[in-house]
């Protein structure tokens, strides 16, 4: 490479005497799109903050564009030399419109003073179409999924000139097609010349976007190289210094049929919100779930998956059905009274509903606090709660100081740990796992999947929603699919694979009845 863009050498970041970064280094070239890669807690939101000047370095230099930049400089300052950053959590203000908030602070003014908003929305047209988006200047962005929200972003991006933009894990939350949209974006930008960074758990990204990849571990640099010349099981290697082998759930070994059914599902249905531009209709779905089971529920988003999850946890109204648990008659009126009834469900929007991030690792998974949730209380000696820490801590492999740090000092993937493992503690009836393993690196997939076939073996009913195809297919017993908000069909553990799955997913309902 000639001179590069971006160059950065022992990186290094500690917080109160803790090393998140020691030796990062990391370079990209100019129009280049740039993996970085890691377990869980190996640093890569750290550099990144580091770089987008929210969080200054304890030692290392950061080089851009031909200067040493200073740590102290401010995350407005980067930005204007062309350092942009686009977080998970987006800075966008919903109240505002698409185009205001692409030129927030940066009008087009009449003579400079009066906000030209003719001229905002015809500059944001611009840009819009030159992404290709479908979305109009106009609209509200609390309006717009998530996707078209990044989208946004990416957008505004443009407008400020940008020569390099840090994405931090932007296809977590995205559906397949809308990954898609982001990748041609993405692409875009390169052919700008702008460089990024592109942040993933999911691997095969890498080789269907990037050019080149760094991968850290445990906040040292541990290799890079150009993706042409690199396969999943070398960047595998570089990221946890061992192979990782996938267990498939043996679903031969399993006879569910003569174990007691455990919750049953009847004609549940229900309209599609009308104040909720996103709401999702169910229409007459019915399945069961054995006590010990694994079932799984695949579908493309939006055919309904987490809205089920949410009328059994008693989170959304719904117009007509009946649930059974154990045989009685269950009506959720809330979640509270969900969970005393024995229904954990581990939600897909972590950050918003699950881990209370103020909180520290303790006083999320301690069984007092767990305990006050529910009418059935337990007597709880500190140590029986130091062991259950311990044990959850060494199942998921959960990377912590101590368990009395906050939950927000932890790594997006170490967070959702927490969440899973609290929704664990709970001892439910029936578990359910939206999404368990979004945001968590490969080689903790496997110990989350073996955390739940744990769960299932004592006896609880586990129904797993996931988008991972071979997620699905390796942790469920059974699996149903679900299109448009219907039920579409039913296999077992070992007669399905993927391409059934997709084509039972892929039903279209409304067309067949209207045949
Ligand atoms: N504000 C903070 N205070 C204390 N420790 C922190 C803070 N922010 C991050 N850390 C620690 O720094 C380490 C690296 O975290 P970082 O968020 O950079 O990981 P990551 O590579 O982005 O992981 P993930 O893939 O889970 O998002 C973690 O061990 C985390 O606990
Ligand atoms: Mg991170």
């Amino acid at each position: 490479m000639s001179q590069p863009l971006l160059k950065v050498t022992q990186l290094a970041k500690s917080f109160s005497g803790v090393w998140a970064l020691s030796d990062a280094n990391l370079r990209v070239g100019a129009g280049e799109i740039h993996a970085l890669l890691g377990e869980n807690g190996a640093g890569k939101s750290t550099l990144l903050k580091a770089l987008a000047g929210a969080q200054p370095q304890t030692h290392g230099e950061i080089w851009f564009n031909g200067e040493t930049l200073k740590p102290d400089d401010s995350p407005v300052e980067r930005q204007n030399k062309g350092i942009i950053t686009i977080y998970q959590e987006f800075n966008l203000l919903p109240n505002m419109t698409v185009a205001e908030n692409m030129f927030l602070g940066r009008e087009p003014r009449r003579h400079n003073l009066i906000v030209d908003a003719k001229a905002v929305n015809n500059e944001a047209q611009v840009i819009l179409d030159y992404l290709q988006l479908n979305i109009a200047p106009t609209t509200a962005v609390a309006r717009l999924s998530v996707a078209q929200q990044q989208m946004v972003e990416i957008a505004r991006a443009l407008t400020l000139n940008a020569r390099l933009i840090i994405m931090d894990e932007p296809s977590a939350a995205l559906s397949d097609s809308e990954v898609e949209s982001l990748h041609r974006v993405v692409r875009e930008l390169k052919g700008r010349g702008v460089s990024i960074i592109y942040v993933t758990h999911r691997l095969h990204e890498v080789f269907q976007l990037c050019d080149r990849f760094t991968v850290f571990q445990d906040g040292r640099y541990t290799g890079s190289g150009d993706v042409a010349g690199t396969n999943v099981e070398e960047i595998i290697r570089l990221m946890v210094g061992r192979n990782v082998v996938f267990n498939r759930r043996d679903a031969s070994l399993t006879h569910h049929q003569d174990k007691p059914i455990r919750l049953s599902i009847k004609g549940l249905s229900r309209e599609k919100p009308p104040l909720d531009p996103h709401g999702i209709a169910l229409k007459d779905v019915s399945f069961h779930v054995h006590a010990g089971e694994v079932l799984g529920i695949a579908g493309l988003v939006g055919a309904g998956r987490t809205e089920i999850a949410r009328c059994l946890f008693g989170a959304d109204k719904f117009t007509s059905g009946s649930f059974e648990l154990d045989g009685k008659p269950y009506q959720p009126r809330d979640p509270m009274h969900a969970l005393d009834q024995g229904i954990a469900l581990v939600p897909e929007d972590r950050k918003k509903e699950g881990a209370v991030l103020g909180l520290s690792i303790r006083d999320n998974m301690s069984l007092s606090s767990l305990s006050s949730l529910l009418t059935w209380r337990y007597f709880v000696s500190p140590h029986k709660e130091d062991a259950l820490i311990a044990a959850y801590r060494q199942a998921l492999q959960i990377k912590m100081v101590n368990p009395e740090q906050e939950v927000r000092k932890l790594s997006g993937g170490n967070q959702q740990k927490v969440i899973l493992a609290r929704c664990m503690a709970l001892n439910p009836r029936v578990l359910i796992v939206d999404e368990p393993t979004r945001g968590i690196d490969v080689g903790t997939k496997s110990e989350v999947h073996q955390v739940l076939f744990d769960m299932a073996s004592q006896g609880v009913a586990v129904i797993v929603i996931s988008s991972d195809l071979p997620e699905i297919l390796a942790v469920s017993d059974r699996i149903i699919t679900l299109s448009e908000g219907h039920i579409t069909g039913e296999l077992h553990g070992d007669e399905a694979n993927e391409e059934r799955l997709m084509t039972m997913m892929a039903i279209n309902h409304s067309a067949l009845n209207a045949a």
